[in-house]
């Protein structure tokens, strides 16, 4: 490997940069040069196929700040189709044109299904990414399970559902145990939870947080350590009685509940509460919004104005129960000192699979008693199901107690590795520093797409 090409795929993490930092880290240490492309899979479907060099002289550029969220290349929803021959011959005749002898993509599950069709073409490694926490497998045979049934009204005429598991779960063998993001993803919604609950307390409200996630209840999950009263993910179906008896308990005693509900949570028949729309990466997944007010609306009917009149708390339902969501703030800004140190080890490793020949592999992130955290290489075809598709991966059932709607025993010993020592002191020193600099107001922002611009160059056509 000479020339290695790098992009960047889908939501942006705060912690890309991380990644492709320890990718030219390591790419400098073999004398490999390393290609940089913009935003993401849309680079290749432009015929001059826009790149940066991320390290002349095999020197890491200086606007590549691993400390820094988002990514300094830029990112899109493209990816490539599979059945367009011609197109994926076009694009890898661009990459021949630009000397690349294998290609890093940074991403998710969307991410791993776009590589498939180019993995057969041009050899390609996966470093993983996404707040969501759904890339991976909670264990080896997962992708085995899923079956695929014929419907008509479903996306290419069908649609996948599970079969029942014979498989224990055990948190050692989990297939990468957390993707790069997800703990600063995870700090700003508990802080989200701390902030709205003292407006709760003040004000005896009801407050439903909103986080993201799509299908996957990871991020809720992990809001526990912002202490919620009760936390909904979409693994498992709302049962409102059970709710509304919870709300009533805790808000009778301490006159303010908060509940967190991951986007995708589902109702008793499976439907999702939030309004969907398609989106346009080959994993199938979907946009999901409105999930906290359609829970709302539900709470609002069923303890209805009186309830909050009665003990004088407020004049309606409608004033007493507010919803929130966490939004792109959990996506963006700086990623904190876990997602910095292991992103930079799997863009690293990453790396090194290319050079050993390890094509359409993916650069895991692992976890054991004995060895801690520790990075390997899996091979991507053993995420795929029998039909060749990377689905997300669901939050296990065992890690959530459906009955306190908390983390389960198991869920608290997942979180506990990832979580305990996540904040380095720089980065409370890095906000105690920044962010009330007199400089912020005096001068504007100066994007990093600025300087980037002025060093990306194109293939002569
Ligand atoms: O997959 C990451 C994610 O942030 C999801 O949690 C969320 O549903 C989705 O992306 C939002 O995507 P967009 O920013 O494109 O609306």
């Amino acid at each position: 490997m000479k020339r290695i090409g790098i992009l960047t795929a889908g939501g942006d993490t705060p912690a890309l940069n991380a990644t492709i930092h320890g990718a030219v880290t390591r790419a400098n240490q073999l004398k490999i040069e390393l290609y940089g492309f913009i935003k993401g899979f849309n680079s290749f479907f432009n015929p001059r196929v826009p790149h940066v060099h991320l390290n002349p002289l095999f020197q890491s550029i200086p606007e590549l700040d691993p400390t820094k969220g988002g990514t300094l290349i830029g990112s899109s929803r493209d990816y490539v189709d599979p059945d367009k021959k011609d197109e994926l011959d076009q694009i890898c005749e661009r990459l021949k044109k630009l000397a690349i002898d294998g290609l890093i993509a940074i991403g998710g599950d969307g991410t791993l299904n776009g590589l498939q069709p180019l993995a057969e073409r041009l050899p390609t490694v996966l470093a993983p990414k996404t707040i969501d926490n759904d890339l991976g497998l909670n264990y080896p045979n997962e992708p085995d399970e899923w079956v695929r049934i014929p419907d008509p009204v479903a996306p290419h005429g069908c649609r996948y559902t599970r079969s029942a598991s014979d498989a224990v779960f055990d948190l050692d063998h989990i297939v990468n145990y957390v993707t790069p993001g997800y703990s600063t993803a995870v700090m700003v919604t508990a802080q989200g939870v701390e902030r709205i609950r003292t407006t709760a307390e003040s004000h005896r409200r009801i407050a439903i947080i909103e986080v993201m996630g799509r299908q996957s209840g990871y991020i809720s999950l992990g809001t526990a350590y912002g202490q919620p009263d009760i936390i909904l993910v979409p693994e498992y179906p709302l049962e409102i009685e059970r709710i509304v008896d919870r709300v009533r308990l805790l808000y009778d005693l301490q006159k303010n509940v908060v509940i967190v509900c991951g986007e995708g949570i589902v109702d008793k028949e499976g439907r999702e509460l939030g309004a969907m729309t398609k989106s346009s990466d080959p994993a199938g997944n979907v946009a999901l919004s409105g999930a906290a007010e359609a829970l709302r609306s539900e709470l609002i009917t069923i303890l209805g104005d009186q309830y909050f009149q009665r003990y004088r708390r407020g004049r309606s339902a409608k004033e007493a129960i507010f919803t929130r969501k966490v939004g792109h703030t959990q996506r963006g800004g700086r990623p904190i000192l876990f997602d910095r140190f292991y992103a930079a080890l799997l863009g690293s490793k990453a790396v090194e699979l290319l050079v050993e020949g390890r094509n359409n592999a993916v650069s895991i992130l692992q976890y054991d008693g004995e060895k801690g955290f520790h990075v390997e290489g899996y091979d991507a075809n053993r995420f795929r199901d029998r039909w060749g598709l990377i689905h997300p991966r669901y939050m296990h059932p065992a890690l959530y107690d459906p009955k306190l709607m908390k983390p389960s025993r198991l869920g608290i010993d997942y979180l506990l590795p990832i979580f305990t020592g996540a904040i380095g002191h720089d980065d409370a020193e890095h906000m105690r520093q920044t962010l009330f600099n007199p400089g912020n107001l005096a001068q504007p922002y100066h994007s990093i797409n600025t300087d980037v611009h002025k060093r990306i160059r194109y293939i002569q056509t």
